[in-house]
């Protein structure tokens, strides 16, 4: 497609190549992809692509680590075409961001304090890792200070606040039982604050790009489930998305690793995938922009609920998920031996499912347009035109 192609409705992206490192066309590509999986309209992606494109300041980020592996950080990192690691680099600015400074030390520590004292209540706090609560917080200490002390002393004048990661957002696997370090999500020790999760293990960076973005844009955070999730990435059952849901409902079931039903492609519920009790949009943004299926499920290995607090790492891994949805989604292809029959295989069938999934988790939610003048939309767009 030439860059031409993309209809800007007036909006002037001149600036884009030179401030971001990225080519026009690759840009409003990009900030169209993430519109359309907030279920925004075109101008909202053009308002959200013009605010970071004309931004003279970028909003000011504080990033701590707690207990984790900085497997969110590695994510983000290793994203590409474009690349999320530079457009977020340019579209914020990252103050403070432990692994990622080049500086240590007391010196480090001097340019946070100084970045949250001279932009009190503009700042934009993400949290990495769970904070342990136990014996004082003495379990994870950074510059002397507990990461208990710190979180709550970078929440008090913070924007926002956003937990990326399962650790951050309800502990992840720091807090499974015995927890004996007492670790605890954000949300849990800054009671009276509103924190944004997005959990996963790791997360997909797009949610989190995606939540940055409009809350650069719109200077507000995008609608939220019960859980603090945003809904437009946490809205649905994985269950629900899923392209093997096809063999689910025709009761194909691979039952053990490497058998004919696992070959073929069939369901994994019954190795344990708990995709059935899952709210997450693993199936329609996969991982890594590679496509082809990257990510837990399309890789023949079942969900075990990452992004979803009291199922990963509290469930067991071949324990049979709650199925809370049981109707169908009546886009998928049933199959039945009469489409075998007929010639068409379960594997070919679930390829069919595996458009239609992408079909609702892009196409179809990004043709939901909110149809309001204000680019943000109408927010009372809730998770249940979503599905939940
Ligand atoms: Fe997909 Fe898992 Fe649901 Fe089977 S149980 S359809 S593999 S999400
Ligand atoms: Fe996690 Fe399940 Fe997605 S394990 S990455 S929520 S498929």
């Amino acid at each position: 497609m030439a860059e031409h192609d993309f209809e800007t409705d007036g909006f002037d992206f001149s600036n884009v190549a030179n401030k971001l490192g990225v080519t026009r066309r690759t840009y409003l590509k990009f900030c169209a992809g993430v519109a359309a999986s907030l279920g925004l309209s075109t101008k909202a992606s053009l308002a959200m692509a013009q605010t970071i494109a004309e931004a003279s300041k970028r909003p000011p980020v504080i990033w701590l680590h707690g207990q984790e592996c900085t497997g969110p950080t590695e994510s983000l990192l290793r994203s590409e075409q474009p690349s999320l690691a530079h457009l977020i680099l340019d579209m914020i600015s990252l103050d403070y961001h432990q692994t990622l400074d080049a500086g240590a030390g007391h010196k480090v520590e001097e340019i946070k304090k100084k970045s949250m004292e001279e932009n009190k209540g503009k700042y934009l706090l993400v949290v990495e890792g769970a904070i342990p609560v136990k014996d004082g917080g003495i379990y994870c200490k950074i510059a002397g200070e507990t990461m208990l002390d710190l979180t709550v002393e970078a929440a008090e004048n913070a924007a926002a606040i956003v937990a990326f990661g399962s650790c951050a957002s309800w502990g992840g696997v720091q807090s499974a039982s015995p927890n004996p370090t007492g670790a605890k999500g954000a949300q849990a020790i800054l009671p009276g604050k509103t924190v944004v999760n997005i959990p996963g293990c790791p997360p997909n960076p797009a949610n989190f790009l995606g939540t940055v973005l409009y809350f650069v844009t719109f200077g507000k955070l995008p609608p939220l489930d019960e859980q603090n999730r945003p809904k437009w990435a946490y809205g649905r059952l994985i269950h629900e998305n899923c392209y093997r849901r096809p063999h689910f409902d025709a009761g194909r079931f691979a039952t053990e690793f490497g058998d004919e039903g696992h070959k073929k492609g069939y369901c994994l519920y019954k190795l344990g995938c708990k995709g059935p009790e899952t709210y997450n949009n693993c199936p329609s943004l996969e991982f890594n922009n590679v496509g082809g299926g990257v990510w837990p499920v399309g890789v023949g290995h079942p969900c075990f609920g990452c992004s979803e607090q009291g199922v990963g790492f509290n469930k067991p891994m071949f324990s049979l998920a709650d199925v809370k949805t049981h109707t169908p989604p009546n886009n998928f292809p049933a199959i039945d031996d009469r489409q075998q029959e007929s010639g068409i295989s379960p594997t070919a069938a679930a390829i069919g499912g595996a458009a239609v999934g992408a079909a609702i988790g892009a196409t179809l939610v990004a043709s939901k347009k909110l149809g309001n003048k204000d680019a943000g939309g109408d927010e009372s767009s809730s998770s249940d035109d979503q599905g939940k």
